[in-house]
C-alpha cells in the first residue's frame, strides 16, 4: 500500500510504499466520529499492444483532481495532482505483478483520504492520511451484459442543491444502502435517484445515467443530467459524452447535458420514442437498464417504464458500442490521451 501523512504543521511527509497492513488509530480519531473520509475508484490495465506488453492507468489525473476536491470540501488538505499521480504510477509500477494479463481484468485502485487527528472536538483536522490499496478484479459481466431493473425512489433523496452529492465522500454512500436494500426486497437491482416534485432523473445506484430517445420534436438525443452540484462528475460519464460527441453526432445524435424527468421518460416509452437507458461508472463501464418502476409522481399511478433492448440481447446498440469504444481505449487497442503509460512493464 501507498501511504502519505499530512500535518497542518509540516505539510505532506514523504510517500511510503509498504506491504498491505492494518492501520492503528486511536478510538478518538476524528474519521470514526465525524466522517472525515473521501475516496476514489480507478483501474490499471495490462495488455499487449502491437506485440509489446503494455500497462496503463486510465485517466488518473481526473481521479486525483476529484479526490483533492472532495478532500478540500471536508476541510482536509489539497495536494498536487501531478505529484500524486506520479506517486500512484510508482505504486502501480512496483505492484504490477498484480495486474492480471487477461482481457476484462484489471487492478482496482482505491485511493482514500482520512482525517487522523485524535479529538472528539468537531473542527478542521490537523492531521490526515492519504493511502492507496489495490486488488485485481475480474470482468463485471463475465457472461455478457445483464440489463438491470430499477426502482425510481421518491422516498429517499441522494443529493440536493448546496449539498455534497457531487463529492466522493464516504458519508454519501452509507445512507444509500438502506434504500438499496428496500428496492432489492422488491426485486430491483438498483435505485433510480430522482430529485424534486418534478421527478428530475439524477443518477442510478452509484452510476451516472444516460437516456437515448427521440424528442417530441423528432430529434435523436442522448442526454444525461447536468453537473449542477447534485451529480457526481463521473469520469466514465465524461468519456461517454466525449465518445458520443466524436462518433454519434455524425449519425444525427445530439449529445446534451440537461435536466430531464422520469415523466418524460415514461411519455417517451408510451409513444415509442425511448431508445435506450444505461448507467455509467468505473466498475461496469456501462450498465444497460430494462425496466424502471415509478410511483407516477404526485397524484400519479404506479407504472413500469420498459426500455428497449436488442432482440435476444441484454443491451441496446448504443450501450454496446460505447462499452466497446471505452474498452479499446482502456486496453490500448485505440490510443487516446486518457491513458498514463508505464515505460517498462515486466
Ligand atoms: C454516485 C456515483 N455516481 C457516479 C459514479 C461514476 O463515476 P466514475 O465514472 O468516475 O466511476 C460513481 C462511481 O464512482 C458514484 O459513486
Amino acid at each position: 500500500m501507498l501511504s502519505i501523512e499530512w500535518t497542518a504543521q509540516s505539510g505532506w511527509a514523504a510517500p511510503r510504499i509498504t506491504p498491505y497492513q492494518n492501520l492503528s488509530l486511536d478510538p478518538a480519531t476524528c474519521v470514526f466520529h465525524y466522517g472525515f473520509e473521501c475516496f476514489e475508484g480507478m483501474k490499471a490495465y495490462r495488455s499487449t499492444v502491437k506485440g509489446k506488453p503494455s500497462i496503463r492507468m486510465f485517466r488518473p489525473h481526473s481521479n486525483m483532481r476529484r479526490l483533492s476536491r472532495s478532500s478540500v470540501r471536508i476541510a482536509l488538505p489539497a495536494f498536487s495532482i501531478e505529484e500524486m499521480t506520479k506517486c500512484l504510477a510508482t505504486f502501480v509500477n512496483l505492484e504490477q505483478k498484480f495486474i492480471p494479463d487477461k482481457r476484462g481484468y484489471s487492478l482496482y485502485l482505491r485511493p482514500t483520504m482520512i482525517g487522523t487527528q485524535k479529538t472528539l472536538g468537531v473542527g478542521q483536522p490537523k492531521s490526515a492520511l492519504l493511502f492507496v490499496i489495490a486488488s485485481p478484479v475480474g470482468p463485471y459481466y463475465p457472461t455478457g451484459f445483464k440489463a438491470v431493473s430499477l426502482e425510481a425512489t421518491s422516498r429517499y433523496i441522494r443529493a440536493w442543491p448546496g449539498g455534497v452529492g457531487d463529492m466522493k465522500l464516504g458519508g454519501n454512500y452509507a445512507p444509500c444502502i438502506l434504500p438499496q436494500l428496500d428496492a432489492a426486497s422488491r426485486g430491483f437491482h438498483q435505485n433510480l435517484w430522482l430529485f424534486g416534485v418534478e421527478g428530475y432523473v439524477t443518477e442510478v445506484g452509484t452510476m451516472n445515467l444516460f437516456t437515448a430517445w427521440i424528442t417530441p420534436e423528432g430529434k435523436k438525443e442522448i442526454v444525461t443530467a447536468p453537473l449542477d452540484g447534485t451529480i457526481l462528475e463521473g469520469i466514465t460519464r465524461d468519456c461517454i459524452l466525449a465518445l458520443a460527441r466524436e462518433h454519434l453526432t455524425k449519425e444525427g445524435w445530439e449529445v446534451n447535458e440537461r435536466k430531464f424527468t422520469v415523466g418524460e421518460m415514461a411519455k417517451a416509452a408510451d409513444e415509442g420514442r425511448l431508445v435506450e437507458a444505461f448507467g455509467s461508472g468505473t466498475a461496469a463501464v456501462v450498465s444497460p437498464i430494462r425496466r424502471i418502476a415509478w410511483d407516477g409522481g404526485i397524484g400519479g399511478t404506479p407504472r413500469d417504464i420498459m426500455i428497449p433492448l436488442q432482440e435476444g440481447k441484454e443491451a441496446g446498440v448504443l450501450a454496446e458500442r460505447l462499452w466497446k469504444w471505452m474498452e479499446e481505449r482502456q486496453y490500448g487497442d485505440v490510443e487516446s490521451d486518457w491513458r498514463l503509460f508505464f515505460p517498462h512493464p515486466l
